[in-house]
């Protein structure tokens, strides 16, 4: 059976609610953002691995970074390469499985945003993502990575949610799995005359754990903060967000 994340029909079903207008807005600040906590500047290369439809590529673009955008769903790639000509913006996209895009010594900054990560069963697949990221740095270039962590799933967890959007309503059931190493979640789309379900499993990184994960391929100067805008890793955090350094 093929994974969640490398069926199309996932990505196209949910693809509306995950990237809705409040996404598309989100991404402007947290472009500011990113720029502050990396202390970057238009010019910089920048590597957005999985980048979905565009939603930070294209920002950075726009300000006058020199971006590559990584995506294995042709959907979202086509969409990012169809605003990035509306836009006249220079935005390259590459069509590539995180297990595989390298390109050595490329980029000063590699991205890995809105849980990008942890997909695979087999936590090599992890660390050989965690690799490329690695290699396609020059050295002094700069790594973040943004994810839920599980010290913040631990505290906001909610088995069961739904919500509605443009009259379809999406459910969703979470489950904690294998030691809190791993949740699974049933994520279910309500049409008025089609249902989708879909079980989308991710591994759930401690803050030490990824800090881990990182050191063992060769970062440096890894520090952990609980949301892009650079809070602590404390019971306030948001997000889990990690940033550290090629030497
Ligand atoms: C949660 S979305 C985040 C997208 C984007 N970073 C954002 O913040 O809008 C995860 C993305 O990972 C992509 N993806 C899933 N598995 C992948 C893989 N094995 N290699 C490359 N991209 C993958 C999906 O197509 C999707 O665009």
């Amino acid at each position: 059976m093929t994974d969640w994340h490398e069926n199309d029909e996932f990505w196209q079903g949910f693809g509306g609610t995950m990237f809705d207008v409040a996404a598309w807005e989100d991404a402007t600040e947290q472009v500011d953002q990113l720029e502050t906590l990396l202390g970057i500047e238009p010019g910089v290369r920048v590597l957005d691995l999985c980048c979905g439809p565009g939603r930070h590529a294209l920002e950075f673009a726009r300000r006058g970074y020199r971006v590559t955008g990584v995506d294995r769903t042709e959907r979202f790639l086509e969409e990012a390469r169809r605003r990035a000509v509306k836009e006249k913006l220079d935005l390259d996209l590459a069509h590539s499985d995180m297990r595989e895009f390298v390109d050595p010594e490329a980029f000063d900054v590699a991205l890995n945003l809105f849980t990008s990560f942890g997909y695979f069963s087999d936590q090599d697949d992890d660390r050989r993502v965690v690799r490329n990221l690695f290699e396609s740095l020059h050295s002094g270039g700069k790594l973040l990575m943004d994810m839920g962590g599980k010290e913040v799933i631990a505290r906001t967890f909610e088995h069961k949610q739904w919500r509605e959007r443009d009259g379809d309503f999406y459910l969703y059931e979470r489950t904690i799995k294998d030691d809190w190493s791993w949740i699974e979640n049933r994520w279910i789309r309500i049409e008025l005359d089609e249902r989708q379900e879909f079980t989308v499993g991710h591994r759930l990184y401690s803050a030490a754990e990824l800090k881990r994960l990182l050191h063992d391929a060769g970062f440096v100067e890894l520090v952990v903060f609980g949301g892009l805008d650079g809070r602590a890793y404390d019971t306030e955090a948001s997000r889990l967000v990690i940033k550290g350094s090629k030497p």
